[in-house]
């Protein structure tokens, strides 16, 4: 599919299936290099829903160690102040407190929903803390929260596909759209 149209919003095809594939097979043969060393201890991949679903299924099928999957959920609202509010809708199953935690985002965009995320776990003493996120749009400025596995740096436009959506939809593409300015 080279185009697909939601809400009256045209996308093109912007990121094709197989490189997304590409990107989650370089990031995953970094991640267990780095991983291998800290094997022993307790791994957790945390997925911060809703948009990283599809790309947390497909990036621990390649990790070569054990570890935990969880799920957070985090609600952004533009508050008064510039860093915005936001809600912690699920938060983790188990303390973070002496594990290896790796976050996984679908897309950063201000930063301020891992960075928020970030806070949180940091309070709770983990052994290791490190971001892994499939996209990116550095000229957001968004620089708050170093990303220490970052798929692809993309322009600021929208995206959708993989996991990401418009108002719900579109998150079962295979490949990733741009809105058509
Ligand atoms: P941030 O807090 O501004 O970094 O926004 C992060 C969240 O906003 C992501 O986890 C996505 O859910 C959503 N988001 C940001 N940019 C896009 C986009 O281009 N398409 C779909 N969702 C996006």
């Amino acid at each position: 599919m080279k185009n697909v149209n939601y809400y009256n919003k045209d996308f093109k095809l912007y990121i094709s299936e197989n490189e997304i594939k590409e990107i989650v097979k370089v990031l995953a043969e970094k991640i267990n290099n780095d991983y291998t060393l800290i094997k022993k201890e307790e791994i957790c991949i945390v997925s911060i829903l809703n948009g990283s679903f599809v790309f947390v299924a497909d990036l621990i099928r390649r990790l070569n160690f054990d570890h935990k999957v969880d799920f957070v959920k985090i609600k952004s609202y533009d508050g008064i102040e510039s860093k915005g509010e936001v809600e912690h809708i699920l938060e983790l199953g188990e303390s973070a407190k002496g594990k290896h935690i790796l976050v996984i985002e679908d897309i950063v965009d201000t930063g301020l929903t891992i960075e928020a995320f970030i806070d949180k776990i940091k309070s709770q003493k983990p052994a290791s803390l490190k971001v892994c996120a499939l996209l990116s749009k550095p000229e957001v400025n968004n620089d708050i929260i170093p990303i220490d596995y970052l798929g692809k740096e993309i322009p600021p436009c929208f995206v959708i596909g993989y996991g990401l959506d418009i108002s719900g939809m579109g998150r079962h593409l295979r490949d990733i759209y741009q809105l058509e300015a």
